[in-house]
């Protein structure tokens, strides 16, 4: 909360279509043992950016239980999506979910450090999702963007922060604007948001989409 108003963000969550079992589940579960995934608008964008695309290769940086993986595998049509994931239980929790789903076999969960895993891949993506820790996007990126296609896209959660990234070095970010994200946190993903919107490799964007959504395509 609250990037938007209180009663637009009433509003959306209103528009939440009735979701399939296993997802409830796991949204549910990531309720219940605090575990960060991306909100459902963010997860309806990307699988919508998916059917569009249409991609051959997507690249995801942190899978948690795979409920954003879910969102991108169901929407595609030809291609896979690898996803990388440093925690072992989460690895687990992914697997059996994404099974569970029947998508298991269009997804493939990298137990690693994504600093070096990506490196050890050989792509090319035509689409880039980034949602693990914060304050390593900028290396993620690096690593990843030499494997990205001519015309990819690229999308990184949290940009926005609860609204704190709005808030400057110095001021006490209030709990209901996401005053528990770091002051370093903040200044990267406000140097990451700059980055991209002045970038002359990357056509980007920032939406106030979920938690803050940063949505690039290859210039
Ligand atoms: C916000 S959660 C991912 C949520 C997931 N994308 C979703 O929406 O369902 C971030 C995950 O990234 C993982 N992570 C953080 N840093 C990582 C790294 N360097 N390499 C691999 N995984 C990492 C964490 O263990 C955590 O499970």
């Amino acid at each position: 909360m609250p990037i938007l108003s209180d009663e637009v963000q009433r509003y959306l969550h209103g528009l939440r279509p009735q979701r399939s079992e296993v997802m409830r589940e796991m949204e549910a579960l990531a309720e219940r043992d605090r575990i960060p995934i991306v909100h459902w608008e963010t997860g309806r964008f990307l699988a919508v950016l998916a059917r569009a695309v249409d991609p051959v290769m997507v690249l995801e940086v942190g899978t948690a239980i795979g409920y954003s993986t879910l969102h991108i595998a169901e929407a595609l049509g030809r291609g896979r999506i690898v996803t990388i994931e440093r925690d072992p239980e989460r690895v687990e929790q992914a697997r059996g979910f994404l099974e569970a789903a029947g998508v298991a076999d269009k997804v493939e969960i990298v137990h690693g450090n994504a600093l070096e895993a990506i490196g050890d891949m050989s792509g090319p993506f035509d689409f880039i999702f980034l949602d693990a820790s914060k304050d390593e996007y900028r290396r993620y990126l690096e690593l990843a963007e030499p494997k990205a296609t001519e015309r990819a896209v690229l999308v990184i959660d949290n940009v926005l922060m609860s609204g704190s990234v709005a808030f400057p070095d110095d001021a006490e970010v209030p709990d209901e604007f996401g005053g528990w994200w770091g002051l370093e946190q903040r200044r990267a993903a406000r140097a990451l948001n700059s980055e991209l919107i002045d970038s002359e490799r990357w056509l980007g964007s920032v939406l106030p989409i979920g938690d803050g959504v940063a949505f690039a395509v290859k210039r």
